[in-house]
């Protein structure tokens, strides 16, 4: 089978980090209980308690997609809407799942880095306990956004003081809250619980797990339920302990704070390695594991050639790069080769 050289597509391309892959091996010997009654879930949920907080309840399910829903349907009844920016995965690229699981409204809001503010959310609760109405329950935000930018501390602050202030949640999209975290220079719970968001969706995969995600709810009044709600939306691992052994692994020995800093670090040279070429502009701050360059349309499908990556957005040929927890100096040394390459050749377009 072909196996493609490293590419800057996604943080999903890369493969496992050997330190998850050898607890998935160890974990693979005799039986334990299914369904999570099993001592690596133990453990796992133990080391959840010790990153996020005593009152925390963490459950883990397979996918970001599952996560930021099932944690969502929690909160919310089908009479409610979630905001979010327009951006937002979960708007986005969910195919609709919140809106088909939950029943909600989502009021996308307009956002050129993907965060949203509080002046914005207000316009959309003049309904709230008006019956025509839905009624506004949860605000979604995701750290670092869907462009890679990051809410600074008291911004989530801010949002939560809103939120709880007018009877909403605040959830947070984590896919990459290890990277946010790294850049912040704070913890996992600084970077959530201390900032009052109220239900994360706390993501392995994309920074060395092989699948699963988390679910993590600040307080333990909240998670009554969910154990039901995971099973009926079909999240109830029967072997759950593949699961928990690598986020044994992952919460040990800071493995996630290591791939994180590993992968932001990539990142921040790649943007070194071409910023000054001429023809390339990086609209955005390159905060995490990110980039959204604008290239010269024609240096594009050359470039893609050689080293594969995503169109973000068409119009005005910008594309995504990102870096992950294995991309070395030498990759992006050669992709930087490429890259000014095509991108001098056809800048005259
Ligand atoms: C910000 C964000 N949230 C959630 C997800 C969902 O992950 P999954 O593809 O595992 O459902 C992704 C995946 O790319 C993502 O980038």
């Amino acid at each position: 089978m072909e196996i493609m050289r490293k590419s800057f597509a996604s943080d999903n391309n890369s493969g496992v980090h050997p330190v998850i892959m050898k607890a998935i091996e160890d974990a693979n010997r005799g039986h334990v209980i299914g369904y999570g009654d099993d001592p690596f879930t133990e453990k796992a949920l133990k080391l959840c308690k010790e990153h996020f907080g005593e009152d925390s309840e963490t459950f883990f399910v397979f996918t970001g997609t599952a996560a930021n829903v099932l944690g969502v349907s929690a909160l919310i009844k089908p009479y409610n809407a979630i905001i979010c920016a327009q951006t937002a995965h979960l708007n986005e690229h969910e195919c609709g799942s919140p809106e088909k699981y939950t029943g909600c409204k989502v009021i996308a809001l307009p956002s050129n880095d993907g965060k949203i503010t509080v002046d914005q959310i207000k316009e959309h609760l003049s309904g709230q306990g008006n019956q025509q109405y839905s009624q506004v329950k949860v605000i979604a935000i995701t750290q670092p956004t869907e462009l890679g930018v990051l809410y600074t501390i008291e911004e989530i602050q801010i949002l939560s003081e809103f939120a709880h202030s007018h009877g909403l949640y605040l959830v947070m999209d984590g896919a990459r809250i290890a990277n946010a975290a790294v850049r912040l220079k704070k913890n996992l719970k600084q970077v959530t619980l201390d900032c009052g968001v109220d239900v994360l969706s706390f993501g392995g995969t994309k920074n060395g797990m092989m699948f699963g995600e988390a679910v993590v709810f600040f307080s333990s009044n909240m998670a009554g339920d969910f154990k039901y709600i995971r099973k009926q939306g079909m999240n109830l691992g029967a072997k759950m302990r593949f699961i928990s052994a690598q986020f044994n692994a992952y919460l040990t020995d800071n493995l996630w704070y290591e791939n994180a800093l590993s992968a932001n670090t990539m990142a921040s040279y790649l943007e070194t390695r071409v910023k000054d070429i001429k023809g390339i502009s990086i609209p955005l701050p390159v905060s995490t594991n990110a980039l959204f360059p604008i290239l010269p349309p024609a240096a594009i499908p050359h470039i893609r050639k050689k080293f594969f990556f995503y169109m973000w957005d068409e119009k005005i040929h910008q594309v995504r790069w990102m870096t992950s927890f294995d991309t070395e100096k030498k990759d992006v040394d050669e992709f930087a080769e490429v890259i000014k390459k095509y991108v001098e050749e056809y800048n005259f377009l």
